[in-house]
């Protein structure tokens, strides 16, 4: 792999020390980082070179899937490691940077080819990347790059002018759009089954499939993050992006061979092709709710609007259910029913996909629909469910594909050593973000006009009971862990 130095805005943050230090501590043992690798932390605290290095070694030690070995590995993973003190807005502590990391690469013999990681809020973004171009730490020499973590704007409006501005600076091919559940071993699975397998691509449409579900359930409540969550709520949070990025991977056909820019063009025309809602319509496929007070695992918790930081009176969305329909040869008539939600029974994330009935065969006393199951968190497994019969009776049968891996790379794993190698198969582009925020703008409308009810749905519960009703209009019914 080229040498590459990694420049993190953010470096004292949590992400920083929960996220992104263990996986780069995991890909250097796993010897998937580059050769030539410097990391140059910024932040505005007062560290120095020692101070963050003893940091990331705490949070490898604390939060990394493996432990952190006793055979010097972990010493030689942070001497790589840099810290320069930074104001966003303040010119001359770019070039102070630019004049350090010249000074690393010229030691090491290395070419300026340099990732820039901006874990920092996105009111960030424009000022920093401005700074990137006007210092030249963005040399024209080697490849630069741009790593951004969600959210990427507010509603349609606010996304699109924030692209328009980190355009000025960085190409698209040069953004990395982070959506760590494209980052899932799961996930980047979906595709490859699908297109390596004709027992699988078969059955790859609406002859075969009856409906698709998609879920994220989490027991969590709002947790530390009332002040963001409480303005965004679950819709962008994590339907505008997660959801949707996991519809487009479950709905993908690929050819054999693909590239990284055709798996994203085939993403797209599916995005293209969901159905738009109409504002006045949205309370038909759209359920919204919020939890109240209940219990989870046996102990009690407090409500949404009890929680600390919560205005008592929020109208703010902890759940979300919808049904969609892709408009294509493939799709058409098949119904993809997405929810996601905090405070609910069990934290999972999942696809089911449930075939129709036997097409010749009557259905009467046939047991139960096949399902194909795909865990994607908190263990991984694919599942397939049969019928089978005994003494005379149909009885479901249980197939497990591929049992739960220990030691899958976590998302960010994944995702940071392809965003070093270039490539941007499993990152957003921006006109699948575009395409997203599009289909959920009407949504964000009718809730801010309140023309969809909120329902209360007890903490510890599978959500509103509308989200029952919901499949049940359609002759059908949500698969859980059964
Ligand atoms: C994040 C959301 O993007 O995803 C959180 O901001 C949510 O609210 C989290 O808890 C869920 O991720 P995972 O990987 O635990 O399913």
């Amino acid at each position: 792999m080229e040498s590459a130095t990694f420049v993190l805005f953010g470096a004292t943050g949590d992400l920083a020390k929960r996220k992104i230090y263990p996986a780069l501590y995991n890909l250097f043992v796993d010897g998937k980082l580059p050769e030539s690798f410097s990391l140059f932390g910024l932040g505005r605290r007062e560290w120095t070179d020692e101070s963050f290095q003893a940091n990331v070694e705490q949070s490898v030690r604390q939060f990394s899937r493996r432990e952190a070995k006793n055979d010097g590995s972990l010493e030689r993973f942070v001497r790589a490691f840099r810290y320069n003190v930074l104001d966003i807005g303040r010119k001359e502590d770019y070039a102070r940077l630019l004049e350090r990391i010249e000074q690393r690469e010229d030691a090491l013999g290395a070419p300026p080819n340099r990732l820039f990681y901006l874990s920092v809020g996105p009111e960030f973004f424009e000022t920093i990347a401005a700074n990137i171009l006007e210092s030249g730490l963005g040399s024209e020499q080697g490849w630069k790059r741009l790593v951004i973590e969600k959210p990427f704007g507010h509603d349609l409006p606010s996304a699109r002018e924030l692209n328009r501005k980190l355009s000025q600076t960085f190409a698209e091919e040069e953004i990395f759009r982070i959506d760590h559940y494209l980052g899932k071993p799961m996930v980047q699975k979906m595709g490859a089954l699908q297109q390596a397998n004709p027992v699988i691509q078969a059955l790859w449409t609406n002859r075969y499939i009856a409906n698709v579900q998609i879920t994220a359930s989490e027991t969590v409540g709002v947790e530390e993050r009332a002040g963001y969550y409480d303005h965004v709520g679950a819709l962008r949070d994590m339907f505008q992006n997660h959801m949707l990025q996991l519809l487009m991977m479950a709905a993908i056909h690929l050819p054999h061979e693909s590239s990284s820019e055709q798996v994203r063009f085939k993403k797209q025309r599916i995005m293209q092709a969901v159905v738009p809602l109409q504002k006045q319509d949205v309370a038909g496929s759209v359920v919204r709710g919020q939890y109240a007070a209940g219990a989870i695992g046996g102990k009690p918790v407090a409500g949404y609007s009890a929680e600390p930081g919560i205005a008592e009176d929020s109208t703010n969305d902890t759940f979300i259910a919808a049904r969609l329909e892709i408009d294509d040869i493939y799709w058409r008539g098949v119904p993809f029913y997405i929810r996601t939600g905090k405070r609910m029974k069990e934290k999972s994330t999942r696809i089911v996909v449930e075939f129709k009935e036997p097409l010749q065969q009557p259905t009467q006393g046939l047991g139960t629909p096949n399902l194909l199951v795909f865990e994607i968190g908190p263990k991984e497994g694919i599942r397939l469910h049969l019928n089978t019969k005994e003494d005379g009776e149909f009885k479901p049968m249980r197939v497990e594909l591929h049992g739960s891996q220990d030691d899958v790379p976590e998302a960010y794993e994944n995702l940071i050593h392809d965003a070093l190698r270039g490539d941007g198969t499993f990152f957003a582009h921006w006109d699948e973000v575009e395409l997203s925020w599009q289909w959920v703008q009407p949504i964000l409308d009718a809730f801010a006009e309140n023309l969809v009810p909120l329902h209360a749905y007890a903490a510890g519960s599978y959500g509103p009971a509308e989200s029952d009703e919901l499949l049940a209009r359609d002759g059908y019914r949500w698969w859980f862990d059964e």
